[in-house]
């Protein structure tokens, strides 16, 4: 029997008032692809970067071909072979896409002073080529979609030809076009023998990919199971610790005597949206689907006065109304969950209560005021309370917040603010099973109180369950407005690859 790639004995790593991880075993064979998974929080995250040098365990040995090995930076993991995509993005929004990859270790000119900007972006172009990736390596990473930011984050790791490669969340900002991409690349850098661990909350991911399963819980082994004889629900209740039912469609598709409460009309913004026109009514679920690069995430920004429309008009309640800022957003009561959460969302170095409690950049000061009001932290309390946010107080800073937790930092902010209209742009990306059951049923109780969602997710399933009506985008447009209760995965596929035609209209 061969000695494992890597294993992993005894991990132990604690954070002030969390275990993050106790007495953790791991086993990596060359040319397997290996699936952590657990709750948010479970402590996956920590168990790679320990991996990747960036923390410093507390106890543990670490083999590498049955070799000790310490790992104690960045540096000694990347020369032992191990690379890393991070589920936070790392990339510096102010580079390029080449100079971000190649970061510390760019071509430099004859002299050796200054960096070679030709040769850096045909290296980048060189990678690209063989990754089968079509951007172009000069662009600034600001100006990139968050699906392409994750492609680059998979690029750069896979630029170093590691040995080990560990994949923190890989797709969740991903389509499935993107994800079937990624997945061949794993399928070749497995026939040559590179060792993957997958860390993903897309279960339905594992069968597809992944050869065994190690399942984390509250910072412990659980156990280790071979992918072909996992049964999905099974490896869900190791997750969770209990037995959790699959929930069903609770809502009731379109219905036309409820009073409208959001207009849109006629929406165009420089070659990104091309007409968009659809209402929201009172107590409606509305999903969004589409490709990434539809324009929903487009039309949100919009909505929520991030960006401007050239063209088109916006009616609250039948009033024509102007949205420039987010801070007119606020006042007209329109909330917008972000998809970028590290960019547009939560401020890392605050605590826990200030993030829930702090509504939009304008009302800072005024939230800084009322903080520390025992009402205020107190619904702050309940709302972390209700999406189990996993922290030891209000009052840990959001940036130890497990990844997941963090978006829930965010959904929990929103639901305290109590906006009529609310915008949630990937609402359950990175969050776990149960939690997402969870969100689910907040969102069914939000629509339930009279509020006006609008759902925009990539996951189908999810849209398909939750929404009254499903508006579809495709290249800017709407394509269609179905019936979210006679929807199937089928027809939203369909229009969303329908550039140009205008579907029927479910009302
Ligand atoms: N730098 C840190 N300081 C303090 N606590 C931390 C830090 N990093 C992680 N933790 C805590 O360690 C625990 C495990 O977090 P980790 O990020 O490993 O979870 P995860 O399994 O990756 O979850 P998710 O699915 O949400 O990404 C959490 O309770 C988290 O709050
Ligand atoms: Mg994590």
């Amino acid at each position: 029997m061969h000695e494992p790639l890597l294993s992993l004995e005894g991990i132990s790593k604690g954070f002030p008032g969390v275990q993050a991880l106790s007495d953790v075993h791991l086993e990596l064979r060359a040319g397997e692809v290996h699936a952590v998974v657990g709750e948010n929080g479970a402590g996956k995250s920590t168990l790679m970067k320990l991996l990747a040098g960036i923390h410093q365990k507390d106890a543990d040995v670490i083999r590498i071909d049955g070799r000790e090995v310490d790992i104690d930076s960045p540096r000694a993991a990347q020369e032992l072979g191990i690379s890393i995509i991070h589920q936070e993005f790392s990339l510096m929004p102010d580079l390029t896409i080449a100079e971000n990859i190649y970061i510390g270790r760019e071509p430099r000119t004859g002299l050796g002073l200054l960096v070679d900007d030709r040769k850096l972006n045909r290296l980048a172009a060189d990678l690209f080529a063989r990754l089968g990736i079509e951007l172009d390596p000069r662009t600034r990473v600001a100006d990139l979609l968050v699906a392409q930011q994750q492609v680059v984050e998979i690029a750069k790791a896979l630029s170093f030809d590691a040995r080990i490669l560990i994949m923190d969340e890989p797709t969740a900002a991903l389509t499935e076009s993107e994800t079937a991409n990624l997945f061949r690349l794993i399928r070749d850098l497995r026939g040559e023998g590179t060792g993957v661990i997958y860390i993903s909350h897309r279960l339905g991911e594992l069968k597809e990919i992944s050869d065994r399963i190690t399942v984390l819980r509250d910072g412990e082994y659980v156990d280790t199971l071979p992918t072909a004889e996992a049964e999905l629900p099974h490896v869900i209740s190791l997750m969770v610790g209990r037995h959790l039912a699959a929930g069903s469609r609770t809502r009731q598709g379109p219905q036309t005597d409820r009073p409208v409460v959001l207009e849109v009309r006629g929406l165009g913004d420089k070659g990104l949206l091309d007409d968009v026109s659809f209402d929201l009514c009172e107590g409606e679920i509305l999903g969004f689907a589409g490709l990434v690069g539809a324009g929903r995430t487009e039309t949100a920004r919009i909505l929520c006065g991030a960006d401007r429309a050239d063209r088109g008009q916006i009616l609250l309640r039948g009033r024509p109304v102007k949205i420039r800022t987010p801070a007119d957003a606020a006042r007209l009561r329109i909330g917008y969950l972000s998809e970028d959460r590290k960019r547009f969302g939560l401020m890392l170095d605050q605590d826990v209560g200030f993030n829930i409690l702090a509504s939009s950049l304008a009302d800072h000061a005024n939230a800084l005021g009322f903080i520390h009001d025992g009402p205020a932290r107190r619904s702050a309390q309940t709302y972390a309370e209700q999406l189990r946010i996993r922290t030891p107080s209000l009052r840990s800073e959001v940036r130890t917040l497990s990844g997941g937790n963090q978006q829930k930092v965010i959904l929990a902010r929103w639901l305290a603010r109590d906006c009529d209209v609310l915008i949630f742009d990937e609402p359950t990306r990175g969050i776990d099973v149960g939690a997402k059951e969870e969100i689910y049923e907040l969102l069914d109780r939000l629509a339930g109180e009279g509020k006006s969602i609008i759902m925009i997710s990539s996951e189908l399933p999810e849209v398909l369950r939750m929404a009254d009506r499903i508006v579809v985008m495709c290249e800017g447009k709407v394509t269609g407005v179905l019936d979210g209760a006679a929807a199937d995965q089928r027809t939203v596929m369909e229009y969303a690859t329908r550039s140009g035609a205008h579907g029927g209209i479910a009302r």
